[in-house]
């Protein structure tokens, strides 16, 4: 009987690394198709306010419709849930507006570089702020980090200091919004999947007046036209798409979260950017120097030595 039990175990764990392993590359998958979508858009329609605000909305709508077609169960909520949800969703707007901000000013694999240094904010917000403490090799995977992405910033040809600090901002937000989430999530009914669904829906409502502020219908109407003339009328198209691939790429990975540790889910998002670095790269034919190519590997390096060290 034990032995069947064992067997069972052993069945049921690989069937679970199976399932984390097509999450991970659908995920990512759906990630690369969104970030080249949005560089396009932003390419001819460089309103980084509106496009962040139009992705939430897409997935909201999504979801909404769903839940009303029964097509997916809604989720039973309170108003606590709301209440422990608003840090989540406000750190969500901030880290997805400055990233987009971010890849308005430049390019799509630079954003990416510096985003790869996510694990060094996570060690400091829970050292400084939450006063976790770590072993020490974990203190010494941040200097190839640090190093690493100090050596590509300095060393991009397309230097934009709007674009260095919106994913500097970006990196600051999404460490406090996967830690909220991870609690937030914990023993609750609510599923990754809605619970990206609350996220988006709460997000987007914080984002709609800013983007009116920041950038305006006036500003949007005119760009609109230009971005038209450009493209022609599928630049509609090039819009719904980068709605659609960023609620999905987000939607899966909150899928995943929702089985594995904030650890796991750190590590598989940083190499989701090697492979977008990568083929943005090929797709907008971005210069690239050798220094600054061993700046991006040697910060993706150190995010692995990170999470060997935090294991
Ligand atoms: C965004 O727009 O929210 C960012 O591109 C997302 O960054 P991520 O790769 O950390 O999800």
């Amino acid at each position: 009987i034990n032995i069947e039990l064992l067997d069972e175990q052993a069945r049921w764990e690989a069937a679970q690394r199976i399932k984390i392993g097509l999450y991970f590359a659908t995920w990512w998958a759906l990630n690369v198709v969104f970030n080249i979508y949005n560089k396009m858009v932003l390419n001819a329609f460089p309103y980084p306010w509106l496009t962040s605000t139009l992705s939430l909305a897409c997935g909201s709508i999504m979801m909404l419709i769903s839940w009303a077609t029964r097509i997916a169960a809604a989720p039973k909520t309170d108003f606590e849930f709301w209440k422990n949800l608003f840090p989540v969703a406000l750190a969500h707007t901030i880290g997805h507006v400055a990233a987009t901000v971010s890849m308005s000013k430049v390019a799509v694999s630079f954003t990416h570089i510096i985003k790869s240094g996510e694990p060094a904010f996570s060690v400091l917000v829970s050292r400084f702020l939450l006063g976790d403490t770590f072993p020490m090799p974990v203190y010494w995977s941040l200097l190839p980090i640090i190093g690493g992405c100090a050596l590509a910033a300095v060393s991009e040809l397309n230097f934009n200091m709007i674009g260095f600090v919106g994913a500097m901002i970006s990196n600051l937000a999404f460490v406090f919004r996967n830690i909220f989430s991870k609690k937030g999530m914990k023993g609750k009914s609510v599923s990754g999947m809605n619970y990206y669904a609350c996220l988006s829906i709460l997000s987007l409502l914080i984002l709609t007046p800013f983007a009116i502020a920041v950038e305006g219908p006036q500003v949007w109407a005119a760009g609109w036209q230009n971005a038209v003339a450009q493209i022609g009328p599928n630049f509609v198209w090039w819009v719904a798409a980068q709605s659609i691939f960023y609620h999905l790429y987000n939607q899966v990975s909150y899928m995943s979260l929702d089985q594995i540790s904030p650890l796991t889910f750190s590590i598989g998002n940083t190499m989701k950017r090697i492979s977008v670095i990568v083929s943005s790269i090929i797709i907008f034919h971005t210069p690239v120097q050798p220094i600054n190519a061993l700046g991006a590997a040697i910060a993706i390096l150190g995010t692995f030595l990170y999470s060997q060290a935090k294991l």
